[in-house]
């Protein structure tokens, strides 16, 4: 790569408050890659989307201005940034770069053609580039122009975050140490179905908790008050248990949980029974009997993934679950995986990080990559 423009295709979508980066996970995690092109004497022209803009053009919000100037600080060397992504300050700015030097372009996203895959701006893209590097794990499960498209331009590898994401997950699916003890939580069954319905081939045990669980208990006869529950998942829900019974999968759903009368922290709470939930109260976290019972379960793993909150972690009163999750991963001697979004964030915001093995950077993309779907950067780079 020494002395030739790699086109680098990171996911820098991080959160901002104003121009502040408040978590700079994924900018940390492709620093692999962005260091070894530039000790090679890579010309490096980095490029990523960031939130969901319009695609009519700039919106200050969505700036990829504040994150070079945080990566240009964290990389200890100027980060030049180029106002627009196929434009003249971009072209402009590539054509100034040295071996060793680093640019990022605008975000992709300003422009509507990235999100549709359009070959002619894939193609303005690739010329930026003597060669492809996709090292956005994270929007792996996008088929847009730079996570994709481009690649039919250059010749084109992977990342070293893409590949330890892929290789990790993919051993993590094709050869677990059994047990392996799957965690889903979050809000909605609905989001999941497909990624239950793969985890139950896989795994010996299924933890659920979250807003879903509360579908499940429903299926199972409970009555759940005013937790979130989705009626018309409650069927699938059924046909999603008896699944799990017949491949002597065991499905650990909560025995209690903590259940509030408003969605808010300082609401009235009463820790119950499923049997036993008011009929003016939702549940918002695990109770302490079903979070030693889950705790137990994963202490016994030899292979833990994890993908969804067991409550509303944001609030202190309903972190309890989350967080002793978070905690069992981390304690548990087996081999253990994070699967992005707001479980990565919960590990982060207790400070549990240490001893898990890996924590994904790809919330949609990982659960896809569960699912057993192709995602289109990892394809597009097996075809190159
Ligand atoms: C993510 O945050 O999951 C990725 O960056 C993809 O973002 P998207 O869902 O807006 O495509």
């Amino acid at each position: 790569v020494a002395g030739k423009r790699v086109l680098c295709r990171v996911d820098f979508n991080v959160p901002l408050d104003g121009t502040t980066v408040t978590d700079d996970t994924r900018i940390r995690a492709a620093l692999p890659t962005i260091e070894s092109l530039i000790e090679r004497g890579a010309k490096v022209v980095l490029c990523s989307h960031l939130g969901r803009p319009e695609g009519t053009g700039y919106q200050a919000e969505f700036s990829l201005k504040p994150v070079a100037e945080y990566l240009s600080k964290v990389l200890g060397k100027p980060v030049a940034f180029a106002e627009d992504t196929i434009g003249e300050s971009a072209k402009a700015t590539v054509a100034s770069l040295g071996n060793g030097d680093v640019c990022l372009l605008e975000n992709l996203r300003f422009d509507k053609r990235e999100k549709k895959n359009d070959p002619e701006f894939a193609k303005e893209l690739a010329s930026l580039g003597d060669i492809y590097v996709n090292d956005a794990f994270g929007a792996a499960h996008r088929a847009h122009a730079s996570t994709a498209g481009v690649a039919a331009f250059l010749p084109a590898y992977a990342g070293a975050l893409m590949t330890k994401e892929v290789t990790t997950l993919t051993s993590m699916l094709d050869k677990p140490n059994h047990p392996f003890v799957a965690i889903l939580g979050g809000s909605k069954v609905s989001d999941k179905v497909a990624v239950i319905d793969a985890l139950i081939d896989k795994c010996d045990s299924l933890i659920i908790g979250g807003g879903m669980c509360f579908t499940f208990l429903v299926a199972q006869g409970y009555t759940v008050g005013t937790s979130l529950m989705e009626q018309d998942w409650v069927e699938r829900a059924a046909q999603m248990l008896e699944k799990a019974k017949a491949q002597g999968v065991s499905i650990l759903l909560p025995s209690d949980v903590v259940c509030a009368d408003a969605f808010a922290n300082d609401a009235n709470t009463v820790t119950c029974g499923v049997d036993a939930i008011p009929s003016d109260m939702m549940g918002l976290d695990i109770g302490p009997a079903t979070t030693k019972a889950y705790a137990e379960a994963i202490a016994g793993a030899k292979t833990v993934f994890w993908n969804g909150p067991m409550g509303v972690f944001e609030m202190d009163n309903f972190a309890a679950g989350t967080k002793a999750i978070a905690e069992a991963l981390n304690e548990c001697a087996g081999t253990t995986v994070v699967g992005g979004g707001d479980s990565a964030a919960a590990a982060r915001k207790f400070d549990l990080e240490a001893n898990i093995s890996h924590i994904s950077t790809g919330g949609g993309a990982s659960l896809e990559f569960l699912e057993g779907k192709v995602l289109p950067g990892v394809a597009c780079l097996l075809d190159a």
